[in-house]
């Protein structure tokens, strides 16, 4: 489902005034969580205009990265996290107050949050967004494509029974589940908030075709539901959020399913 869709970046959004001119404001209802699909590949001056709404300290921090590539990923979706962020806050991008907790988690400070809980994603020039009200949220995005010796990773980060039920697919399809696997493991660390402190082998999400997507094997798995997103064809992405009744709605580009 795609409603009140946002086409992000849009940097005429990106100057403060106007963003507060516009009615765009956008509220998750209960129980839903919006995935915002950013694409992050943007002109040389739309990365300008869209720079100007970081932080200093993000603003330091995208100077760090080594390939330009990275550099402006995090540019672009770190600034569209603002823009979006903004329009549920009715804030301006730049007033969007953010911290990072001690494991690198961003949130929205008490000052500004409403309540609201976010999480974002990367892979190879495209954003997903999750936002919710009040539950811990987690998003994972990855392009499916071939990865030199899938089964060594399987066998390193996958439990036993995601290894055995992913060795037993055909070939032609071990390389969407990987994926799809793998976004959900992914999804689940990152709402929990540990990220990989968690072995990503503790636990099993289900990933078969055809298969509900949840949390099967964990101390808390009844207490979290899970959400296959497929922003492209060529994606794979997974929400996790803390608690059931949940239902996940696609802002934007992507389409979410699940619901
Ligand atoms: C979080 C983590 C799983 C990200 O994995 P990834 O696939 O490389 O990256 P993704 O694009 O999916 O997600 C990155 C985004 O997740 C968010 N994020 C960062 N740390 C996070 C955490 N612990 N939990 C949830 N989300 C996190 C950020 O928004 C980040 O975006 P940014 O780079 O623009 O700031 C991984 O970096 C991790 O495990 N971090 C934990 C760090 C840690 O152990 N810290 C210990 C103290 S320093």
């Amino acid at each position: 489902m795609v409603d009140n869709a946002l086409p992000v970046p849009h940097t005429s959004e990106v100057n403060s005034e106007r963003i507060l001119e516009t009615d765009l404001r956008a509220q998750p209802g209960n129980r839903e969580v919006h995935v915002w699909s950013v694409p992050l590949e943007v002109t040389d001056d739309a990365q300008r205009e869209l720079e100007t709404v970081l932080s200093e300290q993000e603003r330091r921090r995208a100077g760090q990265y080594v390939f330009e590539h990275d550099r402006r990923d995090f540019i672009a979706g770190r600034a569209t996290l603002r823009i979006v962020l903004g329009r549920y806050l009715r804030l301006a991008p730049k007033a969007v107050d953010l911290y990072k907790d001690s494991n690198g988690k961003p949130h929205l400070t008490r000052r500004c949050h409403r309540d609201l809980r976010f999480n974002m994603s990367r892979s190879h020039g495209l954003g997903l967004i999750a936002i919710c009200g009040g539950e811990d949220v987690g998003i994972d995005v990855e392009l499916v494509r071939d990865i030199e010796d899938a089964a060594a990773v399987v066998e390193r980060f996958f439990c036993p029974e995601e290894i055995s039920e992913w060795t037993a697919l055909d070939r032609s399809r071990r390389t969407r589940a990987f994926f799809d696997c793998w976004t959900r493991k992914e999804a689940y660390v990152k709402a929990v908030g540990s990220g990989l402190q968690i072995p990503l082998n503790s636990f099993a999400v289900s990933f078969l075709e055809g298969e509900t997507p949840m949390v099967r094997l964990h101390g808390d798995c009844a207490y979290w539901s899970l959400f296959d997103v497929r922003p492209s064809a060529g994606h794979a992405a997974a929400v996790a959020v803390r608690g059931s009744g949940w239902r996940c709605v696609s802002k934007g580009d992507g389409t979410a399913a699940g619901l």
